[in-house]
């Protein structure tokens, strides 16, 4: 397991490079990202935050899909961060997207961003990269306004492939440091359970991908 201060630097390595091909390789197997991001359905002059936001691939389509909401990301690699930061100013979003680096075990937002909740926090293929993942999910429904919600795409438990393509799959995912999440839909119920929220669960493409959504009730 890395250490909070080894992971930033470890992300740097693994996206120095990657970082400039990135969105044109990921499309084909970051599977579920624009599902997750069109059942956002936030306020119309609502806060959405992508915590491990990478190149801002995702922030600038949820600024496009919820033309008026305020848009805010962060992520432990400096590297993508200034990916992000190129991209949304070129996608002309510069004034509505603040983007910052932290990690998500261990952030502030109202250092960071001048608020404290957010009415939408999604987490695109991170949570299978970040050694404390279930804390940052604690951490993520924490900074959640009244009725807010937080949504999670990630690799599901592959469960519908044949055993040699998924040992196969899971090899080349572990040498990028991607581990899935097999039980994150029993850690979404059971964060649910104890901050009055309620869980939705969808398994996109054979089990490929995973979206869950945990969504606060009123305070
Ligand atoms: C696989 S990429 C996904 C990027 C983007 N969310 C997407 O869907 O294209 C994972 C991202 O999470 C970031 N990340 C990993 N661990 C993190 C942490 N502890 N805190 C914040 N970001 C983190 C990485 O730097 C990287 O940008």
């Amino acid at each position: 397991m890395f250490t909070k201060i080894e992971h930033g630097p470890l992300m740097d390595r693994v996206y120095r490079h990657q970082r400039h091909f990135y969105d044109v390789t990921r499309k084909y197997y970051l599977l579920g990202r624009d599902p997750m991001i069109a059942g956002l359905n936030p306020p119309e002059r609502g806060s959405i935050l992508e915590i491990g936001c990478g190149t801002g691939r995702n922030l600038i389509l949820a600024g496009e899909a919820y033309p008026k909401t305020s848009l805010y990301g962060i992520d432990i690699s400096n590297e993508m961060l200034a990916t992000a930061h190129k991209k949304i100013e070129i996608a002309g979003l510069g004034k509505r997207a603040k983007l910052a680096y932290a990690d998500a075990a261990d952030f502030n937002p109202q250092a960071l961003f001048a608020r404290r909740h957010f009415d939408r926090i999604f987490i695109s293929y991170a949570v299978s990269m970040i050694p404390q993942w279930q804390l940052v999910m604690h951490e993520a429904v924490s900074h959640l306004a009244p009725h807010g919600s937080l949504h999670i795409v990630d690799f599901g438990d592959l469960a519908d492939l044949p055993s040699v393509s998924r040992k196969a799959l899971y090899k080349w995912l572990d040498w990028y440091h991607v581990t899935p999440r097999n039980d994150l839909f029993d850690i979404a119920e059971s964060i649910a359970l104890k901050n009055n929220a309620t869980v939705q669960k969808q398994r996109l493409y054979r089990g490929f991908a995973w979206i869950t959504t945990i969504r606060r009730n009123g305070m």
